[in-house]
């Protein structure tokens, strides 16, 4: 049976940071999700992390993901440190007969395919555990690769720990193994501190095997770029930069034009269809799907949404929300949670909607806020039309029927309703319902004072 363990307890010293590592985000993600999303493609039976200092952190981001159990590593003068030591946490729940995936969790752009592809290639060897290994230009900090006359590992050298030789080789150790539990768990116990760094690696797991003559297999990933692993800041920057490209390149090739690719964000969860175009500084987060032919520009930014076919969003923020077709969203609108737009609607200039439905053909837009409403079909709402929502305390609905027309500057006290064709004249406050077709008119009347200025 196949389990994974995902070492997430190390210091991270060098990111100089307040909370864990593998909780810093790479395209809005964390790296220790990333991580468990990518091993979830190997069908495990069971993934166990392994976390330390402010583990609660860890297991919280953690909570919506299945079959993952959490080992404590102590952190501390009075305890061992490093990567052997994390595994040794788990071994509780390492069978005999289990095959074990080992990876760090601060590889955050590793690929679910590769570990798929890695986990079968040393399945169908005879091979007693496995490397994944890369080679890179600079392999400064990474553990490097020794291979024997048969092109099996012989041993794992990491960089403190390595002569100007082993300096130079270009294979590393991407931090993904596997083994079998068997011997993962026995060998465990003959590591030791006898190290640059007086810590217990899991490297040496892997060196202890081969001088068993057991067969180590070096699986080599296809794209190097996906190794990256993240000990500071900059390492973290750069992952982000590699797996947005990655994301940015597929939509390209799936059909989609990226104005200036490089000041694109897309994030991994988000889907996009045919003849899209978006420009530089869109944003587009979470689960969002954007329909066929949408065109999207300007600092853009959508979070959890869907976008149907045939919409342009200029320079707007929509979250959590549904826009149908052939919208005009924008420029400087924001669609906030919970909205459901129509098709054909058109919302734009500094307008704001929240809560609210707001069916086909409808308009708003010019300095407009619409919130915890019912808009109906073919509604013109005017400039600068507020729905007064709140009373402090709580929140009222305000109702607009099909081909209702509110004046510009007019203030909808909520709960109010304004019934199919009803009418309301500019800078009206309206606090009571309006019925069919009628017009209401709520302001006082203009009146004249000849030759005031003159006097
Ligand atoms: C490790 C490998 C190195 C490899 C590199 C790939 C060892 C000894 N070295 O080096 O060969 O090229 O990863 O990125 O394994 N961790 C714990 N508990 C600990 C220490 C670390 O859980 O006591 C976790 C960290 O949170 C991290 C992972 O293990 O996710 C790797 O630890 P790190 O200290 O970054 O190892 P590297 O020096 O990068
Ligand atoms: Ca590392």
């Amino acid at each position: 049976m196949n389990k994974a363990i995902v070492l997430a307890a190390g210091e991270g010293t060098r990111m100089k940071s307040k909370k864990p590592k593998v909780m810093h985000e790479v395209l809005g993600k964390t790296m220790i999700s990333h991580v468990v999303e990518e091993l979830s493609k190997c069908e495990l039976e069971e993934i166990i992390v392994i976390v330390g200092r402010q583990k609660d952190l860890i297991i919280e981001g953690l909570k919506d993901y299945d079959n993952i159990t959490f080992r404590e590593q102590k952190i501390g003068k009075d305890y061992p440190y490093g990567t052997g030591y994390a595994v040794m946490q788990a071994i509780d729940r390492i069978g005999d007969e289990d095959r074990v995936l080992v990876v760090n969790g601060d590889t955050p752009i590793i690929k679910g395919e590769t570990l798929v592809s890695f986990l079968k290639s040393i399945i169908k060897s005879d091979s007693h555990a496995g490397v994944l290994t890369a080679i890179v230009e600079d392999s400064y900090g990474y553990g490097r690769i020794l291979r024997n006359e048969d092109g099996f590992i012989s041993e794992i050298v990491e960089e403190d720990d390595a002569n100007e030789a082993e300096k130079k080789i270009k294979e590393i150790n991407s931090g993904v193994y596997a083994f079998n539990g068997k011997d993962l768990k026995e060998n465990l116990s003959f590591i030791d501190t006898n190290n640059a760094q007086k810590e217990l690696y899991l490297t040496d797991v892997i060196t202890i095997l081969s001088k068993k003559a057991k067969k180590i297999i070096p699986h080599l990933a296809e794209d190097s770029s996906q190794i990256q692993g993240v000990n500071s800041r900059v390492q973290l920057a750069e992952c982000e930069k590699i797996l947005k490209d990655r994301i940015n390149s597929y939509w390209m090739d799936e059909g989609v034009s990226l104005i200036s690719p490089e000041n694109t964000y897309i994030q991994k969860g988000v889907t996009l269809g045919k003849d899209v175009v978006l420009g530089p500084g869109v944003r587009l987060e979470g689960n969002s799907t954007i329909g066929d032919d949408c065109v999207i520009m300007g600092q853009s930014r959508i979070v959890d949404s869907t976008i149907k076919e045939g919409t342009w969003i200029e320079s707007s923020h929509v979250v959590k929300s549904t826009v149908g077709r052939s919208c005009k969203i924008g420029p400087f609108s924001h669609v906030r949670p919970n909205c459901s737009i129509g098709d054909n609607v058109s919302i734009g200039n500094f307008a704001e909607l929240k809560n609210t439905s707001f069916g086909d053909d409808s308009k708003m837009g010019h300095h407009s806020y619409v919130g915890d409403a019912q808009v109906g079909k073919g509604v013109n709402i005017g400039a600068g039309v507020i729905t007064v929502n709140y009373d402090g305390k709580d929140k009222h609905t305000t109702i607009l029927k099909d081909g209702s027309f509110i004046g510009s500057n007019s203030n909808l006290i909520a709960p109010v309703l304004v019934e199919e064709g009803g009418y309301i004249a500019a800078g009206s406050t309206i606090t009571k319902d309006v019925g069919q077709s009628e017009l209401a008119i709520a302001r006082s009347r203009q009146s004249i004072i000849k030759n005031w200025s003159k006097e």
